[in-house]
């Protein structure tokens, strides 16, 4: 297990900005979370597992442990109608999906090009062009970080929900996950429901099509964070009651808006977009020109610059819609998670 002290974790996150951990290690299996865990010089520190680092903003040097997911490998089984992936925590989750689709193992495609790794991907639930992880998920291993038990959860115990999960709430920080199980059926399915994938030709459609469609789409919408230094959509898209749609629906008839477990979702990038903040920089970071959700590191930004354009974004939004936005974008502070209210409060 080779052990970096002092590093810079710009290469390990996709918004490619300066900051430093205490050490940083690769580790390649359950053993070596748990000698991290154990090691006697670490105890008081706190302690990070990141995957491709894709969904995060280190808002200061993280004064702990980082570990980088490198748990590698992956098995097929089948029953009558379907086919089981076993699929290790740190393979990466875009791989897989071209794999998959390669391989006659059908289901995964409209997540193509996601970045990340596979046991990431439960966390935040990943969900684009009408599936998320949710709908192909089998179970989720995990390692519990008290007893240093495995421990498997059925999706119903993951509790998935829009970017949201157990993972996040009761068993954040408890836990690491070690390997995911897709369960695909063997009688493919197009989900073809999402806007830009209706134009699609049923009759002739096959897997193939969907997952080079998606990532057309991708390609030609979102920034790529190896040029462009982004961790996707920053917030998330916000979800309101009925009424406060109705009312806003009067005034702005253009809303897009779409339904929801709880109310109505709204398209943040649309009102993000509206306060015509496509392009607004602070610093180095910017809104993207193209993809208002996408905050990016334009130039040499700082974590302060993202900070800064976030507050104004979620500032001028509320102003104008009276919508809070809610970043899904993970803040890592020095000592553990943090995020842009207690950020905001401790500057006041
Ligand atoms: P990281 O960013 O490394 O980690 C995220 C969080 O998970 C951190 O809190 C970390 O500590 C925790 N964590 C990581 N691994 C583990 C583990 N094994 N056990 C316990 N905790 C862990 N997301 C979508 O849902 N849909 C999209 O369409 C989408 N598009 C994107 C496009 C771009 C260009 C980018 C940059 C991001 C996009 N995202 C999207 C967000 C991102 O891809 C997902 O959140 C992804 O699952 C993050 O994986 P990661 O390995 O990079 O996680
Ligand atoms: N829109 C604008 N202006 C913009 C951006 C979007 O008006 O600058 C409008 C679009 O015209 C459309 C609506 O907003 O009417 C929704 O846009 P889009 O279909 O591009 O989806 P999104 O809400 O921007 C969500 C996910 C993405 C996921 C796509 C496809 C969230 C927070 N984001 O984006 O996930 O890939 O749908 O399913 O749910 C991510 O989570 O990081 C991510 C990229």
């Amino acid at each position: 297990m080779q052990i970096l002290a002092n590093a810079d974790l710009r290469p390990f996150h996709t918004f490619s900005i300066s900051q430093r951990c205490a050490y940083l290690v690769e580790v390649q299996s359950s053993d070596e979370i748990k000698t991290v865990y154990q090691e006697p010089k670490w105890q008081d520190l706190p302690k990070l597992m990141l995957g491709k680092g894709s969904n995060m903003l280190f808002t200061e040097a993280y004064q702990g442990v980082v570990m980088v997911n490198k748990l590698l490998g992956k098995s097929v089984t089948e029953s009558d109608h379907y086919w089981h992936l076993h699929i290790a925590g740190g393979e990466d989750w875009p791989n897989l999906v071209k794999w998959s689709v390669e391989q006659g193992y059908y289901g995964l495609e409209n997540l193509a090009l996601i970045p990340g790794c596979a046991g990431s991907a439960p966390i935040q639930n990943i969900g684009a062009y009408g599936v998320e992880l949710k709908d192909v998920c089998e179970y989720v291993d995990v390692l519990c970080l008290e007893t240093f038990a495995s421990r498997r959860l059925s999706p119903e115990e993951c509790q998935f929900g829009y970017r949201d999960s157990i993972f996040k709430r009761e068993l954040f920080d408890k836990v690491i996950i070690v390997a995911i199980g897709l369960k695909l059926s063997k009688q493919w399915q197009a989900n073809i429901e999402y806007g830009p994938l209706q134009s699609l030709d049923r009759e002739t459609l096959t897997a193939h099509d969907v997952f080079e469609r998606v990532c057309q789409i991708r390609i030609e919408k979102l920034p790529d964070p190896n040029k462009i230094g982004n961790a996707g959509s920053f917030f998330k898209n916000p979800v309101i009651s009925q009424t406060q749609f109705d009312a806003l629906h009067a005034q702005f008839p253009t809303l897009p808006a779409y339904p929801a477990q709880n109310g109505v979702k709204l398209a943040a990038g649309w009102l993000i977009d509206q306060c015509q903040l496509k392009g607004a920089q602070i610093g180095g970071a910017q809104v993207h020109p193209n993809q208002a959700l996408v905050l990016v590191n334009q130039s040499n930004a700082t974590a302060d610059d993202v900070i800064n354009l976030a507050a104004k974004v979620c500032r001028e939004v509320f102003s104008k819609f009276h919508v809070k936005l809610e970043h899904e974008v993970r803040f890592m502070g020095s000592h553990g998670e943090t995020n842009l209210q207690t950020i905001l409060d401790s500057q006041s």
